[in-house]
């Protein structure tokens, strides 16, 4: 359907009253009437950056040691030590990228340690060791890192999966000389400098170049990453920055940036480096935003541990309240960039969301020494669903983004525990969203009744329908997800300039709670369902689902 932008924007007000007093109507519990997006293909937002698609890895629990590296002597079939399942999986869904080596652990690395030889490179004491969840023996290698994966295993794993790998520096527990010193070893030409030299020697030895691109400096530097004033981080990120040679490589250096809504951190950070002049930001590529989605508890306690729900015997209001959260990252990417936007005019610098995901209470990991790592079920799917689409609504803003973390983690596509291997519900997210990779990024609407529901015991609501589009050629792609645990929701298709010629659908569906194990690995997939391309253009929406729709436009 063909509509005008005028008719557009009355249909939208209208619609939008009617948002209004559905949502104050609080006790209503299913929803009437059908849905209506809204596709405005002249309404071009840029280019949907591939490494919006991208992950992360650090030297935390089960991520490294088993999940990644097992080792060439290793049973577990591997490539060069490095586990082969994970890496046909990661080719399958064109991983871009990589983030390492942490997080927290990031600002208590000294790269040096990670290379050479392995029989002589260092154990040092990981950052991890003393977190009150940590249950790992005393020599195993998450509180004692044996430094057996370092920077060379990394690349190499990045070559195998086809990624770019994107490194963070250690600002809280090194000098800039060290940071300058592993980008010499990382990108200075072969035989050129002892960091060169040093790269070709060892285990996994390159001649070539690493030609790293992407520069982290520091990690959560409000927190973990040394406990600075953005005033005063401000001024680091320009020290270690400066006048860094980048061997031919156009270095691109990222922030360290909010955690959620703090937004005095960003205001800090972005007034004190104005001070300097606006070309600071020339130097600035990313402002690296963090977000976990993990007040499943709705408010009732601030406790780290008690504010979050178990991963998979969770209540429906843990359900919507994980998904409120997720949907949060919207107004905070909205917020930020305002703020931004402030001192950085033209807004050179974009937001990296290096780390996103859910972040549940421990207790479902798969190996009892895997720190920080948690099942992954439907409703995890809902996150990646409404986050992805997030980012690709603002593609203009987002040039990358991590989920935290790859493996055996957080808001992990897979699991591993030593030769047994599965694919959580996010990595079929990740799969469903390879369209969007590089197409055109087009403004949507979308008017659903938002679902109402009780949160901690006050009237609350979450997002009816939620999704973004993209063009590719001919090949239109809308992703929604539809956050409501019983009900299905129809919604009408309209695109303003176009006339569709077919139509696919994947959708991954199910039980809230339902979710991939060694021993059943499929019971979380998407399926393909008909997409009937009629007047008007609709599709029914599953319960509990993301989906992907592909439409062939005339
Ligand atoms: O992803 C786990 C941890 O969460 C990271 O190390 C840190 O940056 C964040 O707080």
């Amino acid at each position: 359907m063909n509509i005008k932008r005028r008719e557009f924007l009355g249909g939208a007000l209208a619609a939008g009253a009617g948002l209004l007093l559905a949502s104050k109507n609080l006790a209503q519990t299913s929803r009437s009437g059908a849905a209506r997006i809204e596709i405005l293909l002249d309404e071009k937002i840029g280019t949907v950056n591939p490494n919006l698609y991208g992950h992360f890895v650090e030297h935390l629990g089960g991520v490294v040691y088993d999940g990644i590296w097992v080792g060439e002597k290793s049973k577990v079939r591997n490539y060069n030590g490095i586990r082969a399942d994970l890496v046909d999986a990661l080719k399958r869904i064109k991983a871009p990228n990589a983030r390492y080596p942490g997080g927290c652990f990031a600002d208590s690395y000294n790269w040096r340690d990670g290379i050479g030889n392995r029989a002589t490179r260092p154990t040092r004491t990981n950052f991890w060791n003393n977190d009150p969840a940590m249950k790992q023996s005393a020599n195993s290698p998450g509180r004692y890192e044996p430094n057996t994966f370092g920077t060379n295993e990394f690349i190499k794993f990045c070559h195998q999966i086809g990624a770019k790998p994107y490194m963070a520096a250690n600002l809280r527990g090194l000098g800039a000389n060290d940071f300058y010193e592993w980008v010499e070893y990382c990108n200075s030409p072969a035989g050129s400098t002892t960091g060169a030299k040093m790269r070709a020697s060892g285990e996994m030895g390159s001649k070539q170049p690493f030609g790293v691109e992407y520069w982290g400096v520091g990690n959560e530097s409000w927190g973990c990453g040394g406990d600075f004033l953005p005033e005063e981080y401000a001024v680091e990120f320009r020290r270690f920055t400066s006048s860094v040679p980048g061997y031919g490589v156009p270095l691109k250096f990222i922030a360290s940036g909010a955690n959620g809504d703090d937004y005095n951190w960003t205001r800090g950070f972005f007034s004190k480096s104005a001070e300097k002049g606006g070309w600071v930001f020339d130097r600035m590529y990313g402002w690296a935003i963090h977000h976990y989605t993990w007040n499943a508890s709705g408010g009732r306690t601030n406790d780290w541990v008690e504010g979050k729900s178990d991963a998979v015997k969770f209540d429906n209001e843990q359900h919507y309240n994980l998904l409120q959260e997720a949907n949060r990252m919207d107004g905070l990417l909205r917020e930020h960039w305002r703020i931004m936007g402030e001192f950085d005019r033209q807004h050179k610098t974009k937001f990296i969301v290096d780390e996103w995901g859910s972040w549940h209470r421990s207790g479902t990991e798969v190996g009892d020494n895997y720190l920080l790592s948690q099942q992954l079920t439907i409703r995890d799917a809902l996150v990646s669903g409404i986050s992805l689409d997030t980012f690709i609504r603002h593609a203009d803003k987002v040039v990358m983004a991590n989920a935290a973390q790859v493996i055996n983690c957080l808001h992990s596509l897979f699991l591993a525990y030593e030769d047994k291997f599965v694919l959580t519900p996010n990595y079929h997210v990740f799969e469903m969203h390879l369209p969007h990779m590089g197409a055109q990024a087009i403004r949507t609407e979308f008017f659903a009744e938002p679902i109402a529901y009780s949160r901690n015991n006050q009237p609350s609501t979450v997002v009816g329908l939620a999704g973004s589009a993209s063009l590719n050629g001919k090949t239109l792609t809308l992703t929604v997800s539809n956050p409501h645990i019983s009900e299905a929701h129809e919604a009408i298709i309209n695109l303003r300039g176009a006339n569709v010629l077919s139509g696919t659908a994947r959708v991954l569906s199910g039980d809230i709670h339902a979710h991939n194990t060694f021993e059943n690995p499929n019971a979380v997939v998407p399926r393909d369902e008909r997409f009937d391309v009629k007047t008007p253009l609709k599709f029914r929406f599953a319960p509990a689902s993301v989906t992907r729709l592909q439409m062939t436009l005339a």
